[in-house]
């Protein structure tokens, strides 16, 4: 059930979500304010701004990474905040708290605080922007509801289609089988899915094929929706996934920069966030196993022939294998030449060892 009162307590998985923000906030701010005139962040589902022990939500999380940022005064962009949250008393506590906030915000960074919802604020917005002919602004949006009923594919579509929007968003699989119960459910999930495809997950026994059948669909389906890149991460507690957080994005930077922001906080690289376990994150990359990117590599490249480094660079940084883009060159293709896996030819002048721009490479 979700609580009912203004604040309640921050669960231990959630700090997975924040963290993987606060990760990438720090990455996409300098990118996007170095292009664009404007940029948006929406948190559309915002709550009340702080948890009952006083923990940061979201927005502060967001606006302490500019805040904090050691780049926010090269920063020139217009860097607009903007927090939808539908509960009134919720509403009042993030005015309230954001507040502490206004008088370290550069002068460049404005925030709208606005008490609706997810569903109507967004189609509002887009309608209008559609009827001036225009586009959203780069726009990082976070979705992020308690369960399954308002977040419809519909909605996000109408953000993806903007090219420089990406969404984040909590996807509540371990509500699904609960949801039966609710009436209308049906409805719903066709609005969540933007299908009807759902109904042949939901009588899979077997609760992995359940989950992966959903994750499947989900995925293809914000693929299909205007999202070029896909990844998601999974928020555990104990031995159980609570939701899953997928982000969609139609740019290769930002799905690398994502992978990397959700590495940091899960430094395994299963893509799995595990509550109360912070330990771990001590251990960082020294424990791990770059030969299953090695297996990607041959697997994609094996037959093709002599591949431009900026070919297999693109695709690390994509969506097709969770490792990025700083784990190719020292950590994968290095030991690789050493063992004679690849051939290398390097532009004149150029070191063994190193993969400049006018590198090519054929995997053996
Ligand atoms: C999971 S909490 C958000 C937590 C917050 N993003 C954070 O990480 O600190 C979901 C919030 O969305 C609000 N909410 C529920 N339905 C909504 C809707 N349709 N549109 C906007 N907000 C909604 C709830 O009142 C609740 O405060």
């Amino acid at each position: 059930m979700p609580p009912r009162t203004t604040t309640w307590p921050l669960e231990a998985h959630t700090k997975g979500k924040h963290m993987v923000l606060e990760n990438y906030m720090g990455a996409w701010l300098p990118i996007m304010t170095r292009w664009n005139g404007l940029v948006l962040f929406i948190d559309a589902f915002a709550g009340p701004g702080e948890y009952s022990g006083g923990e940061e939500g979201s927005p502060v999380i967001a606006l302490r990474a500019l805040i904090d940022h050691r780049a926010k005064n090269q920063m020139r962009s217009e860097i607009r905040y903007i927090f939808i949250e539908k509960d009134r008393e919720r509403y009042e506590h993030l005015k309230h708290v954001l507040r502490d906030l206004d008088s370290k915000l550069p002068s460049n960074c404005n925030y709208t605080v606005i008490n609706s919802t997810f569903d109507k604020t967004l189609t509002d917005v887009l309608d209008k922007i559609e009827e001036q002919g225009a586009q959203l602004p780069p726009a990082f949006v976070m979705i992020d509801p308690f369960g399954v009923s308002d977040t419809s594919m519909r909605t996000i579509a109408r953000i993806l289609k903007n090219p420089k929007s990406e969404v984040y968003i909590s996807f509540m699989s371990r509500e699904i089988n609960r949801f039966r119960e609710h009436s209308n459910f049906e409805n719903h999930l066709d609005e969540l899915f933007g299908c009807t495809e759902w109904r042949q997950g939901m009588d899979l026994a077997d609760s992995k094929e359940r989950k992966d059948f959903f994750y499947g669909l989900y995925r293809s389906q914000l693929k299909k929706n205007g999202a070029q890149y896909v990844v998601h991460f999974e928020l555990y507690e104990g031995e159980g996934v609570v939701y899953t957080i997928f982000f969609g994005t139609n740019s290769l930077e930002g799905c690398d920069k994502m992978k990397k922001a959700i590495w940091k906080a899960a430094p395994f690289g299963d893509f799995k966030f595990r509550g109360g376990q912070l330990g771990q994150l001590t251990l960082g990359e020294s424990v791990l196993d770059f030969g299953l990117l090695e297996q990607a590599l041959r697997k994609q490249f094996g037959t093709k022939g002599w591949q431009n480094i900026e070919t297999v660079q693109n695709f690390v940084k994509s969506d097709a294998v969770n490792f990025h883009s700083d784990h190719l060159k020292s950590k994968t293709l290095k030991p690789m030449e050493s063992s004679g896996k690849i051939e290398v030819e390097r532009p004149p002048g150029k070191r063994r060892g190193f993969f400049t721009s006018g590198t090519r490479i054929r995997f053996l």
